[in-house]
């Protein structure tokens, strides 16, 4: 069989990334210009200034990614592009771009729904096997995914309000922390202890939902009382306090799911992902589930990257997903 050569566009958000995957498993190059300095800033990302930086990067990273794979133009299969959900003016500027390419050397388009690509982020490290739990922990999402098959998604949890990485930047910035939020509370929490009693909403109930808008709030409130107070807070303490909540809510819920449904693999996806605790618990505790592999994908496939992209793409395409010129980006999608 011939190789399955992809070439993947990811421009959802605030990295402009592009990559070549061999057959959904080699990556033979990914490049990721990160914008977070400029949006660091500003707290956040600014869609706009985004949208920018995304048409001023995007050939040079294309460029650069078919150059460092080192292939012949003439061995891509497809060109695999994140469709959604992100921010619609950065969705479009890699989505045109992917046009541009397929349409000047006839080549298939294949759009990837964003959450898919983290998920398949795992099968770089190992092939997916069915069925499979992924625990999706991102900036936009918190999902557990039941995976009966390639292509095949079904949401079997997800957070009612706010997502775990949005409550992670939100909590951050209360205590004056730059965006991204979460990569720094994880740090300051390395030389914490859990001092502060916080929530653990809806752990308890016998669902697979989400809920971290009320855990927010409570770090907020804190801060915001002991400021009134004139009392100090001890931010290690408060993000390990914080960080123990967050892992203890998603590793219960998970577990939770494990015990009903009979799955192979446990994969862990998102740019959480990255959380160093939420790493070390789910090994500890997956120690007593032996018959179901835990995955998680190294730290630069956590957070936003094209070699993900171009995975999923692969398997879609191996599925028959073919888009055409009339490709659209969509700032929602479901998954
Ligand atoms: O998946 P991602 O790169 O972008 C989205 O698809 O949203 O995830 C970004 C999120 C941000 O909220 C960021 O604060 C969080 O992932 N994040 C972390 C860590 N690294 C990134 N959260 C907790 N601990 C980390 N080490
Ligand atoms: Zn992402």
């Amino acid at each position: 069989m011939n190789d399955i050569v992809v070439l993947a566009i990811e421009s959802s958000c605030d990295e402009t990334s592009a990559a070549v995957i061999k057959n959904g498993t080699e990556v033979m190059s990914n490049i990721v210009s990160s914008q977070i300095d400029i949006h660091k800033k500003f707290g956040g990302v600014v869609p706009e200034v985004a949208s920018r930086h995304h048409v001023e990067n995007i050939t040079l990273v294309l460029d650069a990614a078919i150059k460092e794979a080192n292939c012949n133009i003439n061995d891509i299969t497809c060109v695999a592009v994140t469709k959604g959900p992100g921010l619609i003016g950065s969705l479009l500027v890699g989505i045109n771009a992917a046009k541009a390419f397929a349409f000047s050397h006839d080549l298939p388009i294949v759009g990837v729904h964003h959450i898919a690509g983290h998920i398949y982020a795992n099968n770089l490290v190992e092939n997916l096997e069915f069925p499979s739990l992924a625990l999706v922990v991102s900036g936009g999402h918190t999902e557990l995914v039941l995976m009966e098959d390639h292509n095949s998604f079904n949401i079997i949890g997800k957070t009612r309000d706010d997502a775990v990485g949005e409550a992670y930047d939100k909590v951050a910035r209360v205590v004056n922390l730059t965006y991204p939020g979460g990569p720094q509370i994880d740090r300051l929490a390395k030389s914490g202890r859990e001092t502060y009693k916080l929530p653990r909403v809806m752990l308890n109930q016998d669902n697979y939902d989400f809920s971290f808008s009320g855990l927010k709030s409570a770090v907020i409130n804190l801060v915001h009382n002991a400021n009134q107070r004139n009392e100090s807070i001890n931010i290690e303490n408060l993000a390990k306090s914080f960080q123990e909540s967050v892992v203890d809510i998603l590793v219960g819920k998970t577990l939770k799911a494990l015990k009903n449904y009979n799955v192979k693999q446990l994969l862990l996806a998102g740019g959480v992902a990255a959380n160093s605790d939420l790493r070390a618990r789910l090994q500890v505790e997956m120690k007593n589930y032996s018959h179901i592999k835990l995955i998680i994908p190294p730290l630069k496939y956590c957070t936003d990257n094209a070699a993900m992209i171009g995975v999923a793409g692969t398997f879609a395409y191996l599925n028959g997903v073919r888009d055409d010129l009339s490709l659209n980006g969509k700032a929602s999608l479901e998954l």
